[in-house]
């Protein structure tokens, strides 16, 4: 059984104050009952902040990007050692504005994944297609890609120690989600192509969806039998909104 994980992607929001306090209420929520493993990716500025506040908690903390390098002339860079330094353990790695808006490849966020688990970190692989691909019918050519380049990189033994996200861009921040039926097949095609490479690895991987998931939307997703959680951006932002999800996924 896979243990289910609902990731919240602040991307660049808030404040040091605001992150406390959305830190403190949805720890606040979690409570002792079993639930999900819980894990929130806020801005670097606030990471340190963050993970001492949530240690001794369920909650994790992890990055939302990370330099492929190891340390060195990087001005602006922060490395995947330095994240593991003020308590990271999940690092997001090719989300889609990143690859759209600052022009990350594939192969550099190859790299950044390889980097992140030598660091120890585990990395959160994004992958989806735009709308205009999804139109063309070219939606699993797009996710194949970018997924295929981590495993010409890394090997398909490193998904053992990984997390993968199916975020469709035309999802994501639209309110447009994706049924759970267009979200399943697109996962059960990425478990497939895992498969292909090793059964075992495959069955264990959890794949998150992303794309305008709340906690009304989040049950018929979550029942899908591929989709093993959520990596949830304007809907983290809010401890209510985020711990419905939570519940969400605790429930299906
Ligand atoms: P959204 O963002 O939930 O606001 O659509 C998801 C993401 O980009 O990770």
């Amino acid at each position: 059984m896979r243990k289910r994980l609902i990731a919240g992607n602040w991307k660049m929001n808030g404040s040091a104050a605001a992150s406390r306090e959305l830190v403190a209420g949805i720890v606040d929520g979690l409570g002792a009952a079993e639930g999900p493993e819980t894990l929130v990716c806020p801005p670097f500025p606030y990471l340190a902040a963050v993970a001492a506040q949530a240690e001794g908690t369920p909650l994790a903390v992890g990055a939302q990007n990370v330099s492929e390098h190891a340390s060195g002339a990087y001005t602006g860079e922060t490395a995947p050692a330095m994240l593991v330094d003020v308590g990271c353990r999940y690092v997001i790695v090719g989300h889609s504005e990143r690859r759209s808006l600052y022009g990350e490849t594939s192969a550099q966020v190859a790299a950044k994944y390889a980097a992140a688990q030598s660091a120890g970190l585990t990395p959160i692989l994004c992958v989806g297609e735009s709308l205009a691909e999804r139109e063309s019918g070219a939606t699993e050519d797009v996710v194949a890609e970018q997924l295929d380049a981590v495993l010409a990189h890394s090997g398909v033994a490193s998904l053992a120690k990984a997390v993968v996200a199916y975020e469709p861009v035309w999802a994501i921040g639209t309110g447009r989600v994706a049924t759970p039926e267009q979200a399943q097949d697109v996962h059960a095609f990425i478990r497939g192509r895992v498969a292909d490479g090793d059964a075992g690895v495959a069955a264990g991987l959890r794949l998150l969806y992303g794309g305008s998931m709340k906690g009304d939307n989040a049950p018929g997703l979550l029942a899908m039998p591929d989709i093993d959680g959520g990596l949830i951006g304007g809907a983290s932002l809010k401890a209510a909104d985020f711990l419905a999800i939570v519940a969400a996924a605790a429930t299906n």
